[in-house]
């Protein structure tokens, strides 16, 4: 069938199109209902149907007769080391472990906080929890102990599984006076805590509190997969909103497993015993579905890398790893590229490698700037190998998988630079303007989906039933807006450009410039604040803060500067880049006082703006312009 006639049926016939895929994996009992409403009026897939996605990760596989098969490889240079880990291997670990979470009290529908460097355990730990029906929270390294904690007292875990360090580049940074620091301003810390220790850094142990990793898998039993119902919650990963507030974005059970697996072969065209690599972190949905369960459920060997994309030697590390594991499909972000290109322009490293397993490279978290793209397509295509598709997709944490890609796997289509091609199957986009009507093509509006969500996307948000209402679908009723906005071209193609609230992306890493204004309002010195995304060559965008002072506040525009980097960095985390800010006499506003972001923004990259029309006094552009030449911000960086 062509990929027309499998999306017109996803959408005009969804149950039947839905009970199709879920007959791709094993159910304990399979569901009597594929799609159904909860009291709430929220969509819900496969309800009564049960399932363990550990099980369907690890012993389906043992149960198939590929249990010697290799499920991970852990490649570090960070600590120039390699692990390997068979089904069987590492279904063993995960049932051990599993048992030492149930030693510590952890049952089905308890929270666990998973913050961990990318080293097997913190796979080890997620599927360990799946088996169990407790539902894991992974939070990102980079994020500082106030995120943590913020993250502790909404999900209010019973264990939080940690490791003595993580290392970035070659500097070690220890996550344990992290952790500590967070349980002391959570309000809710958890009873127990595990941690990894590792030779780079020995973390100090509180008795009662504290657990060791080995010790704890050394004095456990392993512990079967136990029967889940498809509604039950398999992990919550929090988001940037608009606000303070991260979202928890909830994923079910048997809604994740059904997508995933037929993602794996819909979008990324993978069959069992192949090497999908997504070169992202567990602590990002990417990390989430695409290093852990989608490669896992559908039987592929998966790597786990402790390194980046360049410095750890050089920038042929991508090359390195797709020869030495025969890498079939690669995953990563347009950021890690553009690293590597500023890095071996010409590619040359590329050169010392043979690359010739990988079949198609995919980008998401960001869109593939034009630029990126090209760059690619000349360097995959110097001759040493096949033509290599390079597959732009555009997602989020919300829905788990592609919102829209190439569907490798049912019937490539030609590609348009810039866009992410077309809808997978499940998902009814649409582009609308602020009427709620419906653009024409080429028109940009707001991309929304028509409801239902097709399976894996997120059915709310923990303990938050109001805001994901108010958040998702209150703005057009009967859709979900994504939050992104694009166009629809009048072959139908998507373009995704760029965000419309107060999320901004960091180098492939979704972060809120509400949240830093909050953090920033809270100086002593300033009366008030916009935080934008400006352009970065590198990053994607990274945030800079113009800030007005308050009457008779007397600081310069350094120490000013200085102590917002702060700030950010102790209360965010280094990952939100954070390092300029400037003093301006005015911010440009609408008449009712908004201000105007947007073009705060297009003032650090373009030489000509224009001014708003509810800005009365076309100064406040300029003087704004100003403090950009003279601090060096966005086009006036000086290096
Ligand atoms: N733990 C602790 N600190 C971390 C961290 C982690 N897991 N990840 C990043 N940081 C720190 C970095 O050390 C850096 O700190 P610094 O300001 O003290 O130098 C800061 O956060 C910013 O990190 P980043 O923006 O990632 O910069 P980088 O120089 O370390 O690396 C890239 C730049 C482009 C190579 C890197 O961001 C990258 O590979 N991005 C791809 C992202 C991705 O895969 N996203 C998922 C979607 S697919
Ligand atoms: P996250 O939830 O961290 O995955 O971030 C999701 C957001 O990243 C989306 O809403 C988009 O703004 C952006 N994004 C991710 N992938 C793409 C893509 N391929 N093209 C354009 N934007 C993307």
């Amino acid at each position: 069938m062509s990929y027309l006639d499998i999306y017109q049926q996803s959408i005009e016939q969804p149950e039947l199109f839905w009970r199709e895929q879920a007959e791709q994996i094993k159910w304990y009992e399979f569901p009597e209902t594929i799609l159904s409403q909860d009291e709430h009026g929220f969509y819900r897939w496969f309800s009564g149907g049960k399932l363990n996605t550990s099980y369907l990760a690890l012993d389906v596989h043992i149960e198939e007769g590929r249990g010697a098969q290799l499920a991970m490889i852990y490649d570090s240079p960070a600590t120039d080391s390699q692990q390997k880990f068979t089904f069987l291997e590492l279904r063993d670990q995960v049932a051990k472990f599993a048992g030492g979470l149930k030693n510590l009290g952890v049952e089905k529908g308890d929270r666990v906080i998973i913050y961990m460097p990318m080293v097997p355990e913190a796979a080890i730990a997620m599927l360990a929890c799946a088996r169990l029906g407790a539902i894991h929270s992974v939070v990102f390294g980079g994020f500082a102990p106030n995120e943590l904690a913020v993250r502790i007292d909404d999900a209010k875990p019973k264990v939080l599984v940690t490791a003595s360090c993580g290392i970035e580049f070659t500097r070690v940074i220890e996550y344990k006076p992290l952790v500590d620091q967070a349980l002391k301003i959570a309000e809710f810390p958890p009873e127990n805590t595990v941690v990894l220790q590792r030779p780079q850094a020995q973390a100090k142990m509180q008795s009662g509190q504290d657990h060791d990793w080995n010790e704890l898998l050394n004095n456990a039993e392993p512990a079967e997969p136990v029967a889940l119902d498809a509604t039950d919650p398999l992990y919550i990963l929090y988001t940037s909103g608009t606000t303070g507030l991260p979202k928890g974005v909830v994923r079910d059970n048997g809604g994740h497993a059904v997508a995933l697996k037929y993602s794996m072969k819909a979008v990324y065209n993978t069959d069992p015993g192949d090497v999908f690599w997504a070169g992202s972190d567990v602590g990002w949905v990417v990390g989430h579905s695409y290093i852990v369960y989608a490669p896992l459920i559908q039987g592929c060997t998966t790597i786990l890398y402790e390194g980046k994309p360049v410095r750890t030697p050089d920038a042929g590390a991508f090359w390195r790893l797709i020869e030495e594991h025969k890498v079939n499909t690669f995953f990563t972000a347009p950021t890690a590229f553009r690293a590597v290109k500023k890095e071996d322009p010409q590619a040359k490293l590329k050169k010392q490698y043979d690359i010739s397993s990988l079949r198609t490279l995919f980008l998401a978290g960001e869109r593939l700037d034009p630029p990126t793209y090209e760059w690619l397509k000349e360097i995959l295509a110097d001759g040493s190998q096949p033509e290599i598709p390079i597959i732009d997709h555009w997602w989020q944490t919300e829905t788990g998988w592609a919102i829209c890609s190439n569907p490798m796997g049912i019937e490539p289509q030609p590609l348009k630079n810039g866009s992410p091609t077309f809808p997978m199957p499940g998902y009814n986009v649409q582009v609308l303007d602020e009427e709620g009507e419906t653009c024409k093509p080429g028109e940009t509006g707001n991309i929304v989906i028509h409801l239902p969500l097709p399976p894996s996307c997120l059915p709310t948000l923990w303990n938050d039933d109001e805001r994901f209402k108010q958040s998702y679908l209150s703005q057009y009723p009967g859709y979900y807006i994504t939050g992104d906005e694009g166009i629809k071209d009048e072959d139908g193609y998507i373009f995704v450009m760029g965000r419309v609230d107060d999320v901004i992306n960091v180098a492939g890493h979704r972060l809120s410039t509400g949240e830093m204004e909050e953090l920033i309002a809270g100086h002593p010195d300033i009366a008030e604040c916009a935080v934008t995304g400006i352009d970065d060559e590198l990053r994607g965008q990274v945030p800079v803060g113009f800030v007005v002072l308050k009457d008779g506040a007397q600081i310069s525009q350094d120490k000013m500067q200085e102590e917002l980097i702060a700030i950010i960095r102790n209360n965010i985390g280094a990952v939100a880049c954070f390092k300029q800010a400037g003093i301006v006499k005015r911010l440009p506003k609408t008449r009712s006082g908004k201000i105007l972001r947007k073009t705060i923004r297009k003032l650090a990259s373009e030489t000509e703006v224009a001014v708003p029309p509810t800005i009365d006094d076309p100064l406040i552009l300029e003087e704004i312009r100003e403090i950009m030449q003279q601090r060096g911000i966005g086009q006036y960086a000086t290096s």
